[in-house]
This record gives C-alpha cells, sequence and structure tokens, in this order.
C-alpha cells in the first residue's frame, strides 16, 4: 500500500516521509476485521436520511494515481445514523484486489470481499478533506462491499465502461446522467450497519473517520470487476491491490445498528431471563 504513495522527485528528505505518515502508526487505525459476535448492538444507530442521492448529474471520474474517484457536486448530505450533525458527500472511490483474488480493505468475521465502495462525506461546515480530517468526527465515510455475482450489474455500466478511457494516471473523463442511489443498494435494506471510530486508510491516516459499513453488498460480475484491474499506476504498472491491510482495535468497540442478536448475546438474554425467573 506504500508503494502507491513513492514519492518521485517531489519529495526529498525523511521529514516528508515523516509528514505523508503522520498519523499511520496511531491507535485508531482503519481498516479493521469486524468480528460480529463481539459487536454491541446500538439502538441509537437509526437509519440513515439520505439527501440528493436519486439526482442526477454529470461527475469528473479520476484516475488519480492510487484508485479511482469519481466527484460528487453538491447537495448531496447524510444524516441520522447517529451522526451528531449533516454531512454532505464530497466523492466516492473504490479498492480492490486482482484477478481471482479479493481486495476490500474491511473484513468481516475474516472474509475479504471483491471490492469496496468508500462514499466519503465532511462536515457541512468544512470547504475540504484535509480541513475536516483535523476534527475528530470530520469525516463520515459510507462503505459498501461487492460481492461477485454471474451477471453484469447493469447499473454500473457507465462507470465500468468509462474506466477505459481513463487507464492512464491522472486522466480523467465525465460520467452522464448518474445518480449516487444507482451505485448503491436499495435504501431500505440500508438499516444493518456495522460503526466505529476509525482513520482514513490513505496517508495520512488521519483519525478523523465515522466509519459506517452496510451489511448488504453490491453485485458486480467477474468482467466487470476485470475493468478495474486495467487501470495504471504512474509506474505504469497495473492498478491492483489497492488496499490496506486491517489494523488493530487496540480496545475499540464496533457498534451494529438494528434488528440483529448473535448467537453469544441471545444465550446470555435467554439465561439471565431464566436466571431472574428463578430469583424471583
Ligand atoms: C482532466 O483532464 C484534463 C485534460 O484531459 C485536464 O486539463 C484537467 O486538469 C483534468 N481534471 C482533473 C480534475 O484531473
Ligand atoms: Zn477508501
Amino acid at each position: 500500500y506504500q508503494s502507491q504513495f513513492s514519492c518521485n522527485n517531489t519529495c526529498t528528505g525523511p521529514n516528508v516521509w515523516q509528514e505523508i505518515f503522520q498519523n499511520c502508526n496511531g491507535r485508531s487505525q482503519s481498516p479493521i476485521n469486524i468480528v460480529t459476535r463481539k459487536v454491541h448492538r446500538d439502538e441509537r444507530l437509526t437509519p440513515f436520511h439520505f439527501e440528493g442521492y436519486q439526482a442526477t448529474f454529470h461527475g469528473r471520474l479520476i484516475n488519480n494515481g492510487h484508485t479511482v474517484q469519481l466527484e460528487l457536486p453538491s447537495g448531496i448530505r447524510i444524516s441520522g445514523g447517529h451522526l451528531t450533525e449533516k454531512y454532505k458527500a464530497v466523492q466516492f472511490h473504490l479498492h480492490w484486489g486482482k484477478e481471482g483474488k479479493p481486495g476490500s480493505e474491511h473484513l468481516i468475521d475474516g472474509e475479504q470481499f471483491p471490492m469496496e465502495m468508500h462514499i466519503v462525506h465532511i462536515k457541512e461546515k468544512y470547504d475540504s478533506l484535509s480541513q475536516a480530517a483535523k476534527d475528530r468526527t470530520g469525516v463520515a465515510v459510507l462503505g459498501f462491499m461487492f460481492q461477485e455475482s454471474e451477471s453484469n450489474n447493469e447499473k454500473y455500466s457507465p462507470l465500468v465502461d468509462a474506466l477505459k478511457r481513463i487507464t492512464e494516471p491522472s486522466s480523467n473523463t465525465t460520467l452522464t446522467g448518474v445518480s449516487l442511489e444507482m451505485f448503491i443498494p436499495p435504501q431500505k435494506s440500508l438499516t444493518k450497519y456495522f460503526r466505529y471510530d476509525g482513520s482514513l486508510t490513505t496517508p495520512d491516516c488521519a483519525e478523523a473517520v465515522v466509519w459506517t459499513l452496510f451489511e448488504s453488498t453490491i453485485p458486480m460480475s467477474r468482467n466487470q470487476l476485470s475493468a478495474f484491474y486495467q487501470l495504471r499506476f504512474p509506474d505504469g504498472k497495473h492498478m491492483v491491490q489497492i488496499y490496506r491491510p486491517v489494523q488493530p482495535l487496540n480496545g475499540r468497540v464496533v457498534y451494529y445498528s438494528n434488528g440483529y442478536i448473535s448467537v453469544a448475546s441471545w444465550v446470555l438474554l435467554t439465561s439471565s431471563v431464566l436466571f431472574s425467573s428463578a430469583v424471583l
């Protein structure tokens, strides 16, 4: 993952490296492996309110040398979901593996998925991600896992087709007539999610992110996934395996929204009911 950020002639001394990786040794880093039998159910994790997700727009799709990113127009916001205030969407990007190898950043019970999408939101009062990254809860990322499907996900065709036009780093193209809701599962299936406090997964790894990872996955065919592996890094190599490995939890708790009782807590619940009736 560090190789994506290798310095060309623009960065010199070791202090530059220190600056780039400033927070990457912190204690609340991302991504993590989510162990579902250890999550804490939290009823404050209510459904999100999505604003402007259904609006169509023209957006710039960029090969920025370490991922593919879609710039989002203003007017797309999220609230609810136990966020303290409204956050506005700025971009989404993806993390993937290589042919036949998964590449999500987060793992669920040790399972890595073929790809992961991050919709990056920042508090409304900030003008940029770098500004928001100075605030412990300045950034809210919505993460979605992909699962391999037999048939193409037609809703992704405009994006997948556009990848051919941006195989070279620093190139861009315009996606026309797309909306954010095209790229994610139906809203009614977005009530189940995991929540924890973490960091950006790329340098400087600022610990400023309220993470939300949805249980519902996005289907994508093997053919469509292959299109991502054709993009190129600045060194000319194929842009593959662009994910950061999982980081230690260091005592952090992962919370889970509504509608979930793990087997372990079910046993606890049942035995405490038996116990209290025995006492009575
Ligand atoms: C998009 O590409 C054009 C050249 O094709 C370039 O002038 C422009 O700066 C690029 N924009 C971004 C945001 O990368
Ligand atoms: Zn990301």
